[in-house]
């Protein structure tokens, strides 16, 4: 059986994650979805609430389940008995920073990570891009789950 990771912070979840989510989901015997917590780095929405929005948005997807995690990545997928990471890739942009993590993840542990190009509709999102025009009151309906737009409005007062 192979179990992969699909990591980030997911703050929060877009239809881009949703997108790579899937379409791991089709691909790998099962996916956990872990949240990555980055004390540092205080996000708009708490962990817990992110993993219930991811909880909301992946129901249907039978085979994905979810995590969260404070520490290095390849820790969790040591302790959890997980293969491969599988993240996606949107643009050329991403690249050199994506490489980089997965050199340094596969120098750490010999995990490997497979790369999963983003769907065309999808390459532009970003969970910051989402926040910054969500915040200004700017329509993010269809770039991100239902349950991420409601909890945006809930989040900015809209
Ligand atoms: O959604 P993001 O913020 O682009 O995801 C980046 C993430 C969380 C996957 C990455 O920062 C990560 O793996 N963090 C966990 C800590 C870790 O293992 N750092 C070393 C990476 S080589």
């Amino acid at each position: 059986m192979t179990r992969v990771v699909c990591p980030g912070s997911f703050d929060p979840l877009t239809n881009g994650h949703l997108d790579i989510i899937e379409r791991a989901s089709f691909l790998f015997d099962e996916v956990v979805v872990v949240v990555l917590v980055n004390d540092s780095k205080k996000g708009l929405f708490p962990t817990e609430q992110r993993l219930e929005l991811i909880a909301g948005a992946t129901a249907e997807m039978e085979n994905v389940t979810l995590d969260s995690y404070a520490g290095l990545l390849v820790d969790y997928c040591a302790q959890n008995d997980v293969q491969a990471i599988a993240k996606g890739l949107r643009a050329v942009s991403d690249f050199d920073y994506e490489l980089q993590m997965a050199q340094m993840n596969g120098n750490l542990t010999g995990i490997d990570t497979v790369f999963i190009p983003t769907s065309p509709e999808y390459t532009f999102i970003a969970s910051s891009l989402v926040k910054e025009v969500a915040k200004h009151g700017g329509d993010v309906n269809g770039l991100v789950p239902r349950n991420v737009l409601t909890a945006l409005d809930e989040a900015f007062g809209h």
